[in-house]
């Protein structure tokens, strides 16, 4: 099994139903559209600073020229809106109610960058069902060929939509810091992904460090447990957010710290960070990235379409 296989798994419904019409079909058929970077910023462990990675890596995506949307999948718990100080008239909530189309909740948020909200306190949506996750990615093919950069806040932990969202994105960044919770938390999400799901790629962000060689030695240690027991799973070095006093008093200012404070040492680094992955190509052949896995989609929809017609 590989990745997109596990994605499917992921996919099919309680009833061993298969959707008929995959999101992002509209690639298949026309390969030569674009199709933006999907990129998951995720921890094992709450807290860890993603919420604020991906509003900085969002706004200085947006500078450096890039058409960029964030998807706040945190979906009970959000809060991205608040820390750049937006209040959306509408979220998520009634995009799945059937009350508004994915276009009448986008926010446009600092530096010009689209954010689909989420919301906050209702439970169900921590759960979302085989449909509505396909739902949404039907809706947001609607606006693949308008975004140069997708950014997808997971929430923390191992539930079925963290999974899901992290195997939609072609690449996944891990958000760790120094603490040993946050260490085995962070191992313990991606041992789920290649264990159940075969996803075998991902960065590793370390947070809340004082400098490089703290991060590196956070690196080495989830490094040395990945080779061992996960030999196959390729975890690469990204690079360090520092502790920066700037960074909490920009979230007062509800602004990105990018924005608020453009000198501070958290700034400079989100910044080369964000210009990495602009410069970055698709990872299309690693993780599959969606086009990939909706081919395998395809292909496997064909397969039981054949096994149907043989039987
Ligand atoms: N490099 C840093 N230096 C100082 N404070 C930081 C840094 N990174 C994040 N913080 C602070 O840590 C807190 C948590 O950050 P954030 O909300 O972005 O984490 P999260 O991983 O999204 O949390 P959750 O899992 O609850 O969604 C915030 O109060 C933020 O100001
Ligand atoms: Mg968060």
């Amino acid at each position: 099994m590989d990745q997109a296989e596990g994605l499917r798994r992921l996919m099919e419904s309680e009833n061993g139903e298969v959707y008929s019409r995959p999101p992002f079909s509209s690639i298949l058929e026309n390969p030569s559209k674009t199709i933006p970077k999907v990129i998951s910023i995720t921890s094992g462990k709450g807290g860890v600073g993603k919420t604020n990675i991906v509003a900085n890596l969002a706004y200085a995506s947006a500078k450096l020229g890039k058409r960029v949307l964030v998807i706040d999948a945190d979906l009970g718990l959000s809060n991205i809106d608040v820390l750049l100080g937006l209040s959306p008239r509408y979220t998520i909530e009634h995009f799945f109610r059937g009350e508004k189309t994915l276009s009448e909740i986008l926010i446009e948020g600092p530096g010009g960058i689209l954010i689909l909200p989420a919301s906050s306190g209702i439970s169900e949506l921590a759960h979302l069902d085989e449909a509505q996750k396909l739902f949404l990615l039907n809706e947001i093919e609607l606006f693949s060929e308008d975004i140069d950069i997708l950014l997808i806040d997971t929430g923390a932990g191992i539930s079925s939509n963290v999974l899901y969202f992290n195997l939609v994105a072609q690449e996944s960044i891990v958000i760790s810091t120094s603490e040993p919770t946050s260490i085995t938390d962070a191992y313990a999400l991606m041992k789920v992904l290649y264990k159940q799901f075969h996803k075998k790629d991902f960065h590793l962000l370390i947070n809340f460090v004082l400098n490089e060689q703290e991060a590196k030695e956070v690196f080495r240690k989830i490094s040395r447990v990945v080779d061992h027991y996960l030999n196959n799973l390729s975890l690469r070095y990204l690079g360090f957010i520092p502790l920066d006093e700037k960074l909490p008093l920009a979230v007062k200012k509800q602004q990105a710290v990018i924005e608020a404070f453009p000198k501070a040492p958290s700034s400079r680094n989100l910044f080369t960070l964000a210009k990495l992955l602009c410069e970055k190509p698709p990872n299309l052949q690693i993780s599959g990235g969606l086009q990939f896995f909706w081919r395998q989609f395809l292909h496997y929809q064909s397969r039981r379409d054949q096994r149907g017609e043989e039987s």
